[in-house]
């Protein structure tokens, strides 16, 4: 071992000294063209220093271009710093960073690797669902403010009889009342996707509950001539009673909202082996199968008229849904266009 040090220190004392010959012969080569390029003949002695000078300078400049390039590739080959490096692009917002898959070979550094590149792409899709969520508060803002200016603009002219007047308003009204339920179902939303959301759970009577909610709409299903179908079991549930009130009104409007007037909607609450199932079906427009798989994302509307959807913000059955997920259930629908919609809703049974 000993042998083996020595020999490598006198290795490179050699290898250092042959490398300053080999720079001094290249410098004396090159003063020599020069000086017979230009036919300058120095003293001996001068032309000496000049030799030994011009070698020391090349011998820097060699050592440093070498240093540098021995340095880079010692940098770029060194995962650690890949890695950091591609970690602080992140922090500075940059998610459609990768790291290289080839690092992967390198054992323990490979599960980092993959666990970045993993995070970066979950932070790259959330960027992307944030983007899609503050473009779709805008245009939910934007389009009942454009109405309320045009109807505003259009109450300030002289010649607008009594009934259009009534009628611009009462759609001023409308519009300022769908404005007012996207900060209310935004902050639901946001409370909800929150990780302190706190149930409150008490138990009581679902079937008593559903009655009462649909009682409560009495006005809304008489008004269209919608006839109301209601088999109830009773069922003692467990659960937050306000959060799961609203899935009942979502579920309920809607079915009023899409059923054209003279159809029926039926309410029925049933066990199913450990769960309680609440359905809420009706004979209105239906869904198109293409927008099945869809309609629980936050704004979407599968109404592409807007007609029937209109005052809605596409925000209802996503709240629904949240709301069933954190009490443990799950929430599905069967429809076909045109021959209405069934939304089942199952809960643990107590
Ligand atoms: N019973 C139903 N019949 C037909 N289509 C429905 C029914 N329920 C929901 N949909 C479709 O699913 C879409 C999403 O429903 P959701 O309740 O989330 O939004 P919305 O009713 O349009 O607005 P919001 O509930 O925020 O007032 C609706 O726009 C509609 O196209
Ligand atoms: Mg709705």
């Amino acid at each position: 071992m000993r042998n083996r040090l020595a020999f490598r220190h006198w290795f490179r004392a050699f290898a250092s000294l042959a490398f300053f010959a080999l720079v001094l012969c290249l410098a004396f080569y090159i003063t020599a063209f020069v000086y017979a390029r230009t036919g300058w003949k120095p003293h001996a002695v001068l032309a000496l220093l000049v030799n030994a000078f011009l070698g020391i300078i090349l011998m820097v400049a060699l050592v440093a271009i070498a240093g540098t390039v021995i340095h880079r590739r010692h940098r770029t080959k060194n995962p650690l710093s890949v890695i950091t490096e591609a970690l602080e692009r992140i922090a500075t917002g940059d998610f459609t960073t990768r790291l290289d898959e080839n690092l992967r070979s390198h054992g323990v550094v490979g599960e980092l690797v993959q666990s970045v590149n993993h995070m970066a792409t979950r932070l790259d899709e959330m960027e992307k669902l944030r983007q899609e969520f503050v473009s779709n508060v805008s245009h939910e803002i934007q389009s009942p403010l454009t109405s309320i200016r045009g109807f505003a603009a259009a109450l300030q002219r002289d010649n607008v009889s009594l009934e259009d007047r009534l009628h611009y308003l009462e759609i001023i009204e409308a519009e300022s009342l769908r404005l007012s339920r996207l900060s209310e179902n935004l902050l639901k939303l946001a409370s909800l996707d929150s990780e302190q959301t706190r149930l409150a759970p008490t138990t009581y009577r679902l079937d008593v509950q559903l009655r009462n909610l649909i009682l409560a709409c009495e006005t809304q299903w008489t008004a269209k001539d919608i006839e109301m179908e209601v088999a109830l079991d009773e069922a003692a549930i467990s659960a937050d009673e306000d959060l799961l009130s609203q899935v009942w009104i979502n579920l309920i409007h809607n079915s009023i909202k899409f059923t054209p007037p003279g159809g029926t909607i039926h309410v029925g609450l049933h066990r199913k082996g450990d769960r309680w199932e609440v359905s809420v079906a009706d004979t209105g427009i239906g869904i198109a199968e293409e927008d099945l798989p869809r309609i629980f994302e936050r704004f979407y509307k599968a109404d592409p008229s807007r007609r029937h959807s209109a005052g809605g913000n596409g925000l209802g059955l996503a709240i629904a849904q949240r709301v069933v997920e954190i009490h443990s259930g799950a929430i599905a629908v069967r429809s076909q266009p045109g021959a209405g919609a069934e939304f089942t809703v199952s809960l643990p049974a107590v």
